[in-house]
Formats: structure tokens, sequence, C-alpha cells
């Protein structure tokens, strides 16, 4: 297509109650839409929005409200998309939408079962970190730190969850090093090691090249994290040699 042709479809973004980016209202939803038609340029793709935790009837009635203005002013509206993992489930309640985008679900992850969204089983990301130090009968010091587990506190008050051992607390993170505490004995020695639910999958990720993907227990392929795009050459070629052999 020539460049004088070309066409950007847009949506516009609502704010149904998260109190993040959009448009406040239906009548301002359907005033920017009325805007896009008319711009050089741009195609009205339809509405968008992350919405508030359990508030689907939030959704159902601004989105409802907005396409009836819209559609009113004789424009469709071909896409109604909402999002994220802790409302997921009550994505039905909803109907209203044409899409649905949830990100974090891919893992699941510490905040999520701490709002009952999920189990520990359902939890697909973990930091294999190492025990490096037990200085006390109730602390013991880990190789995973803020570089690796994040500093994300995610409405939590610590730093992850130590998989089995739902008595030990990671109280504070430096850069490479996490405080395990535990009120009894640690019961821990240097060298073993521990699995971590971090308390958000997402920012984690985003700190490795690669993920191993583990199946009945041992690494069946090691997957490049495509979102450090800048790692992404050096990630596919130890991939591929991983995997190649
Ligand atoms: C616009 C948008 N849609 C979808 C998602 C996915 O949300 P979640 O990670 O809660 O599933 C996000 C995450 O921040 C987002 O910003």
């Amino acid at each position: 297509m020539p460049q004088s042709r070309r066409r950007c479809c847009v949506l516009v973004e609502c704010n149904t109650g998260a109190d993040r980016c959009g448009v406040p209202t239906p009548e301002a939803a359907a005033a920017l839409a009325q805007r896009i038609v008319k711009a050089p340029g741009l195609v009205f793709g339809g509405l968008m929005t992350y919405p508030p935790a359990n508030d689907a009837a939030a959704v159902e009635s601004f989105m409802n409200r907005a396409k009836a203005f819209i559609e009113a002013a004789g424009i469709k509206v071909p896409v109604i998309t909402s999002g994220g993992t802790p409302s997921m489930m009550d994505a039905a309640k909803a109907p209203v939408t044409t899409e649905y985008r949830p990100g974090t679900y891919v893992y699941n992850d510490r905040s999520l079962v701490s709002r009952g969204a999920c189990t520990w089983d359902d939890c697909a990301l973990t930091v294999l970190a190492t025990v490096v130090s037990v200085p006390a009968a109730n602390r013991a010091i880990i190789d995973a730190g803020s570089k690796a587990l994040t500093s994300d506190l995610l409405g939590l008050s610590d730093y992850g969850h130590v998989l089995g051992r739902g008595d030990i607390t990671i109280d504070q993170l430096s850069e490479e090093h996490g405080r395990l505490v535990s009120e009894g004995p640690i019961d821990l020695k240097v060298g073993d090691r521990l699995r971590i639910v971090p308390n958000h999958a997402c920012v984690v990720t985003n700190l490795v090249d690669v993920v191993n993907i583990i199946e009945r227990g041992e690494i069946s392929a090691i997957w490049p994290v495509v979102a450090r795009p800048d790692r992404l050459t050096t990630a596919s070629g130890i991939c591929r040699r991983a995997l190649l052999g």
C-alpha cells in the first residue's frame, strides 16, 4: 500500500474503575471515537480497558453504554477488549467484551495465590536458589536477591514463597542475597537448593535471558525470553546449542 494510504487502527482506552489510563466516562469514549473516525490516517478499532479487580459488572456497564453511544453515532465497534489475570475467571460476566487479555496467568505468581486466583500448584515460574550461609539457627542466606526476585512487593510484605517451607519468610533482599528467617530452627545447610515462587512473575521473567522448561523433574527445553530483544540473538544461540546438544 502506498505510504499516503496507510492507516493506523486505534482503540479507545476506557477507565472502567482501575483508575489507571483511559477516558473516564462512556460519553467521553464516544466523543473520542467520533474524533478518531474523522481523523485522517486513523481507523476506529473499538474499546479497550484494564479492568478493576473483581468488578466485571463495572466493565459490562461502562462498555455497554459506550457502545450504545458510539453506535448511535453510526459507528461500528468491532472489538471490546478487557484483560488481567486476577479477574480472568469472571471474564464471562462481562459478555459485552469480545476479547480477554490475561498475561500473568501463563506463569501465575505469589500475588495471585494471595488473591485466591490460583494455588501453589498452578505456579509455573520458580527461581532456583542455593543456600550460601546459615549464620544463625533461625536465619539463612540464599544467592537470590533483588536482581533475581526483584524488590516488587505487589501488596505483600516479604519477597517470595519458598515452596514446601511455609514456615520461612524472605524478609530482606540486597542485590545478590536474600535473607530467610523462621520462627523455629530453619533446618537448612549451605548448598541446599530452594524453589521460590516470586511475588510478581512478569518482572522476574524479564530479568533473565532464558527460562528452563521442566517436565517430570527434567529440563526438557530452554526458551529465550523474547521481551529482551537486545539479548534475543544470544539467547536463541544458547537455546539452539542446548537443544541440539
Ligand atoms: C493493558 C494490559 N492488558 C493486559 C495485561 C495483563 O494483565 P495480567 O498480567 O494481570 O494478566 C496488562 C498487564 O499489566 C496490561 O497492562
